[in-house]
């Protein structure tokens, strides 16, 4: 995915309701948790979290670590009104990772504000090398996982493998980047076709993205769609043969088609073990169908809004 103007949402109705999927996501993710009886601590960690906000034509629009500790916050006012009897405290954990120096220092900026109200942690750094220790002090508690990258050259395998194998309650809403995987399998099969001194560096790197990404390269060849069935069973269902029949993560999938065209710019799965919190992300899925934003038409047209998936199932 092109990164220039990335933090720009003029054009991008697809990043708005991203947004508006997590903010809505979260809010029902939150209000399950609220009467919760064992854990005094949930987390979010947020594994590509960004610069925080973005620009549109009526000003800053929040991005997905400021939508997760207005949620937090939320959260832990209306524990406090319910003044439940088997704890007195209850937070929500957000750790944000990002990589880029400069990111960091506007997130740190834009959550002054949250300091005192709930507890957050900034962690520099590649998801890929700091996802095992945050795992680490995580622990059991429930946690949300947001795995939003530009595209699949961030994400290992072998990271998603380990968020997946986590003891204890997770969610993982997971963006599959799928104009990436598609334009990387295309070049990986065209250099199939080439004599090895023909293949570039910079071809065997972009394979070698792929390989990391997808575990290996069986994936060449292959339809789109095949490709995200594999993901979805070797990596985010790869676990399941290993745990009892409660700790088995189901999967759903909800198609972002490019603004007027019949493509799919990415996928946005979500997994969970949680049969409820299934049900209330498909629901926020259909429901996006037809979202309107501040009363203006439809961010698709129509054609496109029929591609959208009624069958959310991976
Ligand atoms: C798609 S943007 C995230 C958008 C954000 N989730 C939001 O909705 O506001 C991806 C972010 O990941 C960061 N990034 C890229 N590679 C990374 C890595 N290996 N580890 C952590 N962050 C990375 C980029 O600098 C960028 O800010």
């Amino acid at each position: 995915m092109g990164t220039k103007n990335y933090w720009t949402l003029r054009d991008r109705p697809h990043t708005k309701l991203k947004l508006d999927i997590y903010r809505k996501y979260l809010d029902s993710w939150c209000s399950i948790f609220l009467k919760q009886k064992f854990y005094e601590k949930i987390f979010i960690v947020d594994c590509f979290a960004g610069k925080g906000d973005y620009e549109d034509e009526g000003g800053l629009v929040d991005g997905s670590p400021l939508i997760a500790v207005k949620a937090a916050k939320k959260f832990q006012e209306n524990f406090l009104k319910m003044q439940n009897k088997n704890k007195n405290d209850f937070k929500i954990d957000c750790v944000f990772i990002e990589n880029k120096p400069a990111y960091v220092k506007s997130l740190e900026e834009l959550l002054v504000p949250y300091k005192d109200i709930v507890n957050y942690k900034l962690v520099e750094g590649d998801f890929n090398e700091v996802i095992e220790n945050i795992l680490k002090e995580i622990g059991y508690c429930p946690v949300l996982f947001f795995i939003d990258p530009y595209g699949i050259k961030t994400l290992k395998r072998k990271s998603v493998e380990m968020v997946v194998a986590k003891n204890g309650a997770k969610d993982i809403l997971l963006n599959y980047i799928q104009e990436g995987v598609e334009r990387i399998e295309g070049l990986a099969k065209k250099c199939l076709s080439k004599r090895v001194e023909e293949i570039s560096i910079k071809e065997i790197k972009t394979i070698k993205n792929l390989s990391d990404f997808m575990g290996g390269l069986d994936c060449i060849g292959k339809e789109e769609k095949d490709i995200l069935k594999m993901y979805v069973e070797e990596v985010l269902k790869g676990n399941n043969k290993n745990v009892d029949d409660k700790n088995k993560l189901d999967v759903i999938a909800f198609d972002m088609p490019y603004p007027n065209k019949s493509d799919t710019i990415y996928y946005l799965l979500f997994a969970s073990r949680n049969k409820n919190a299934v049900k209330i992300v498909s629901q926020v899925y259909a429901k996006s169908k037809q979202t309107e934003f501040n009363g203006q038409k439809n961010l698709f047209d129509a054609k496109t809004l029929q591609k959208i998936n009624n069958n959310f199932k991976v």
